[in-house]
């Protein structure tokens, strides 16, 4: 009997409190959704694509940071693009960073579309130690004959002496009297110099990047995703439970990768 006129009455009391509790939990429980976008690990041709990078076409650019978008070509192929054209990611070094690229158009050197680079100077800079090669077009060197620069002489395999290419190391003393007499000279950076039989093979085998960016690893050290916010146009650490500038609290997440330090 006391059963049946208690119910009643507690019911509410029962539904209220169950209510409070479960709403409470999801609150607490409710991982944040940048958390979340941002926790999703993304490859690309082999390569692990994460912070500052991100894939054009599969990731929030909210996970990475700007002008450092990469294109995953055919679902196998990182292509970062430049101003002066396409550069495919060959490996990146993230604690480092920098990261190695070559161009995308393999033919470039003896197509003579070869640019020089153009780089956002605020996000990606050549390192001071790395090599220089000078790539000449078109060059009339009758006055002093061909022979004397035949070691320098680009092989296309076309064989046209008015369209000679020439390739020296920046510094070369000749470079002087070599740039005067070429239409046009091209700075190509190359990481690789073992090996140089073939002046496109040591262009294409590419060169070393470095890169500006907000530094990823306190965040990550702390549970976090690095990523960005565009509307303050701020670096910011997605933790699971919201936002943060720059790392995740401890004491403030929940998180099953945090209960170690309880
Ligand atoms: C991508 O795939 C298309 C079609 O399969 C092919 O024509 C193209 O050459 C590929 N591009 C690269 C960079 O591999
Ligand atoms: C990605 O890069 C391209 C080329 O550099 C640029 O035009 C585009 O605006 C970038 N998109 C984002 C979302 O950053
Ligand atoms: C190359 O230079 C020489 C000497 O300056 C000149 O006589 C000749 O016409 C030039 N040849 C070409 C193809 O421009
Ligand atoms: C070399 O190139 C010039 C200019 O394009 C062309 O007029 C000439 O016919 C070419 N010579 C050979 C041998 O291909
Ligand atoms: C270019 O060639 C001419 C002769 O054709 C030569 O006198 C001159 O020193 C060379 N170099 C430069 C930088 O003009
Ligand atoms: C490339 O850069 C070098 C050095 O700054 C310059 O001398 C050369 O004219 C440039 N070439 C082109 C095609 O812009
Ligand atoms: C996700 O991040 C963006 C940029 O920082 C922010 O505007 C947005 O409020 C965040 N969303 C949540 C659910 O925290």
């Amino acid at each position: 009997m006391d059963q049946i006129n208690l119910t009643p009455t507690l019911l509410p009391v029962v539904w209220l409190v169950f209510f409070t509790l479960f709403f409470q939990a999801r609150k607490v429980l409710a991982v944040d959704v940048n958390f979340t976008i941002c926790s999703v690990p993304r490859y690309c041709g082999g390569l692990w694509i994460k912070f500052p990078f991100f894939i054009r076409e599969l990731d929030e650019p909210r996970c990475g940071f700007p002008r450092f978008n990469v294109s995953c070509r055919n679902n196998s192929t990182p292509v970062l693009s430049l101003p002066d054209g396409d550069y495919i990611i060959n490996d990146i070094f993230y604690q480092n960073q920098y990261f190695l690229v070559s161009r995308a158009d393999r033919h470039a050197v003896c197509g003579h579309s070869i640019q020089n680079i153009s780089l956002p100077e605020d996000r990606f800079y050549l390192p001071k130690s790395q090599r220089e090669m000078v790539l000449l077009f078109d060059c009339n060197l009758t006055t002093r004959g061909m022979e004397e620069f035949s070691q320098d002489m680009v092989d296309c395999g076309s064989g046209n002496e008015s369209h000679t290419t020439l390739a020296l190391w920046n510094g070369d003393k000749e470079l002087g009297f070599v740039s005067g007499n070429c239409t046009k000279s091209v700075l190509a950076p190359v990481a690789f110099t073992d090996g140089m039989e073939n002046v496109e093979d040591v262009v294409n085998r590419g060169f070393v990047l470095n890169w500006i960016a907000s530094d990823c690893s306190v965040c990550e050290g702390t549970g976090g995703k690095c990523g960005f916010d565009y509307t303050s146009y701020h670096f910011n650490c997605f933790c699971p439970d919201r936002p943060h500038s720059a790392r995740c609290r401890p004491g403030m997440s929940f998180s099953l990768s945090c209960s170690c330090m309880v």
